[in-house]
């Protein structure tokens, strides 16, 4: 409307300055966001699971990181003992199938989807309903058979329209760039946020040196707090947008 002599500016736009003055954007308004985080439990018997040493750190700083910047932000979550973020729609889950039907309810919606879990690659293919009682069932706990999980990531991938944004991360003691750029074509992401492992690191870090992968080339970021990867994630994620 019109702003005469006296007249307050725009509430939106009172925000928006205050916000940047503080150092923060909200780049992200109307836009939603998901994101994948911590393991996934895949049951062997009623008290036992197959998992990983994921702790979530990374998609809950990506959730908050994104809320923050005023996105609609669904965060499914693997069992982790962190707490929900403000403001975040949050999907909790045990298994990777779980996790699946979770995305795929929320994968068409989104404009930006981060694959951060730690989703565990296979399952054992007949869970038992009881406790598996070691001498009775030393046949079932000494030989357990594992099929393979549904791939998530690659799943949304291929499904990706015009305009979605989808992040992967690999996680890799070897040849760290060429296995990236691999998952970005087998997963059809816009790119990859590649890790090293192979000096015992990332798994329950407060801190995460990464490699962004994508079909343009490869960007190398400083060591930094998880908290500032994730807001490195959402820039280059933000440029795919445009
Ligand atoms: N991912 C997924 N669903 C799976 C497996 C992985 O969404 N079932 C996603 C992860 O969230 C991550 C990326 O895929 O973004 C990791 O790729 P993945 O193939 O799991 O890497 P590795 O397990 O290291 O695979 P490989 O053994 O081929 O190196």
């Amino acid at each position: 409307g019109d702003v005469g002599r006296g007249r307050l500016a725009d509430p939106g736009a009172i925000v928006e300055r205050a916000l940047s003055a503080l150092g923060r954007t909200r780049d992200l308004e109307g836009r939603r966001v998901l994101v994948t985080a911590g393991p996934t439990h895949e049951p062997v018997d009623a008290v036992r699971f197959l998992s990983n040493p994921s702790t979530g750190k990374m998609g809950f700083e990506l959730a908050c990181a994104a809320r923050k910047q005023g996105a609609d932000v669904t965060l499914v979550a693997g069992p982790v003992a962190l707490e929900n973020p403000a403001g975040v729609e949050v999907v909790r889950v045990n298994t990777a199938l779980e996790m699946e039907r979770a995305v795929s309810s929320a994968f068409p919606q989104s404009d930006i989807a981060v694959f951060a879990a730690a989703v565990s690659d296979y399952r054992p293919a007949n869970p038992s309903a009881r406790k598996l009682k070691k001498g009775a069932d030393d046949e079932a706990l000494s030989r357990i058979d594992l099929v393979r999980n549904p791939d998530i990531l690659a799943g949304c991938g291929k499904a990706k329209r015009a305009g979605q944004v989808v992040v992967g991360f690999a996680a890799e003691t070897d040849d760290l760039v060429e296995n990236a750029q691999a998952k970005l074509a087998s997963k059809n992401a816009d790119f990859i946020v590649a890790n090293d492992v192979s000096r015992g690191r990332v798994f329950g870090a407060d801190e995460n040196e990464v490699v962004f992968v994508s079909r343009a080339g490869e960007k190398r970021l400083p060591l930094e707090s998880k908290r500032q990867v994730a807001e490195a994630i959402l820039d280059e994620a933000k440029k795919f947008l445009k």
